[in-house]
């Protein structure tokens, strides 16, 4: 497949992009503002993560990830305040011939929480993803008691596939999942 542009995805509330080294402070203040809020759906982290050199080096190593195919790592920002880093959306773990599938994992900032902002960003994202980058499939996978997420998930087309034990070391402990994807009825082989 042919490198793509990054992407700059606009939909009425909502941008969907990759952070730029411009964005550090927003994204540094996007996790500190939620630690508590995303703790439960991301493994511990250390208190490096919050720091704007950690995630100067990570910007970098976003893009170098893009250009080779291995990653999207994009952030949500507020159309009506562009420099607010609202929430993030990671397409990871890609495996490209002959399964072309990866796996998106996502959080927003509690205070844009039930304004349907996620859904937003996420249904460009996914057109993005099925469209250009020409997956087949999207998996994504929550815990059961993350509701939240189930309901945003099956409202953007995800069937549920599998229920896997102690999937996923969260925050410290091993969390089963409820496994589920999308997939591309329209995917066509470009080679
Ligand atoms: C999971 C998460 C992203 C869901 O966020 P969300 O805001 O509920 O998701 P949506 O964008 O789909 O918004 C849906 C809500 O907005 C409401 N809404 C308001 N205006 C809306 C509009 N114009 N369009 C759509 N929905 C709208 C819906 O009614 C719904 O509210 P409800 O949950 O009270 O029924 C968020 O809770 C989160 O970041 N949680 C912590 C991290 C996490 O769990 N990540 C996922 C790990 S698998």
């Amino acid at each position: 497949m042919m490198p793509l542009e990054m992407p700059v995805l606009t939909s009425p509330r909502v941008v969907v992009r990759m952070a730029e080294a411009a964005d550090v402070p927003q994204v540094v203040r996007y996790f500190r503002d939620n630690r508590e809020h995303l703790a439960s759906s991301r493994p511990l982290v250390g208190e490096e993560f919050h720091s704007e050199g950690f995630w100067h080096t990570q910007v970098r190593a976003n893009v170098s990830e893009f250009r080779e195919g291995k990653s999207v790592r994009l952030f949500l920002f507020d159309r009506a305040r562009p420099e607010r880093v609202i929430g993030n959306a990671n397409f990871t773990q890609v495996f490209r011939s002959p399964a072309h599938y990866c796996t998106l994992g996502y959080g927003l900032d509690r205070e844009y929480e039930g304004q349907g902002m996620m859904r937003e960003g996420l249904e460009s994202a996914l057109e993005y993803m099925l469209g250009p980058q020409n997956f087949h499939r999207i998996q994504a996978n929550y815990v059961p008691r993350n509701e939240r997420s189930g309901g945003l998930l099956r409202r953007l087309g995800f069937v549920i596939e599998g229920y896997a034990r102690d999937y996923l070391l969260l925050n410290g402990r091993w969390e089963d999942h409820i496994l589920t994807s999308k997939t591309n009825t329209e995917w066509k082989a470009t080679y």
